[in-house]
């Protein structure tokens, strides 16, 4: 009896060689930023992450040059995999931010609305490769094969097997040097840290937009080019 299955999210991932002997420059700017932002929010059981603390823009960062590299390049062929013809886009780092998770604290569910793709790299983490520092959850809000609505949810549980047919969720083990990218619109969040250690990643939000002299703006699901972006020139109404 065949069971077809189709429409797969597409999450990349790459461990980089050359993550261990950046480990320590990238712990260090970390928490060196985190030491200089603004107080810390008051929700104990949440991660401390750069964008709600006024360090969004690692990017322009020189001491995160490396990663930098490495996200832009691997953007490239993530694309490359999804089929675009790359010669038609632009990319942008929108924003970019570092996320520290202490003892008991998690990230909740969330998307990142105003990027298209959306990266994550593991500088360190305790217990690396185990489930113990939190991991990455990705959500199946689609749920084609949930035939009634609410299936399986907290009300009707009469799920007897969960299978790669029926999942509404995908773990990622959390792994020290790994890169992974997928869709910004994915919902996501991270699982608490059950260890004492810290988890320190860094995340990277990304913009496509139509290459300049292409056929830049006339795509209607493509942004056009920055550059022929006119700026109001008022601030106010009248
Ligand atoms: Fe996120």
């Amino acid at each position: 009896m065949p069971v077809d299955t189709w429409f797969p999210l597409a999450i990349y991932y790459e461990d980089l060689p050359d993550a261990a002997q950046h480990r320590a420059t990238l712990v260090k700017a970390v928490l060196d930023l985190e030491a200089a932002s603004y107080a810390h929010r008051n929700f104990p059981e949440m991660a401390w992450t750069g964008d709600l603390h006024g360090v969004e823009q690692i990017h322009a960062d020189p001491r995160f040059t490396w990663v930098v590299r490495q996200v832009e390049a691997h953007t490239w062929l993530y694309l490359q995999e999804l089929g675009l013809d790359l010669s038609q886009v632009d990319l942008y780092i929108q924003r970019a931010w570092p996320v520290v998770s202490r003892h008991q604290q998690e990230v909740g569910d969330h998307c990142h609305n105003t990027a298209h793709i959306s990266a994550v790299y593991y500088v360190a983490v305790p217990e690396s490769g185990s489930d113990q520092a939190g991991c990455l959850t990705f959500f199946d809000d689609m749920r084609p094969n949930q035939v009634c609505p609410g299936l399986g949810g907290e009300n009707t549980d009469i799920i007897n097997t969960w299978n790669y047919l029926n999942q509404d969720q995908a773990l990622y083990l959390p792994t020290e040097g790994r890169l992974i990218l997928f869709p910004a619109k994915q919902r996501h969040g991270v699982t608490l840290n059950h260890t004492e250690g810290l988890r320190i990643s860094l995340s990277f939000d990304i913009v496509l937009t139509a290459a300049p002299g292409q056929a830049a703006g006339s795509y209607e699901f493509l942004m056009p080019p920055p550059s022929q972006w006119r700026r109001f020139e008022s601030r106010q109404p009248g």
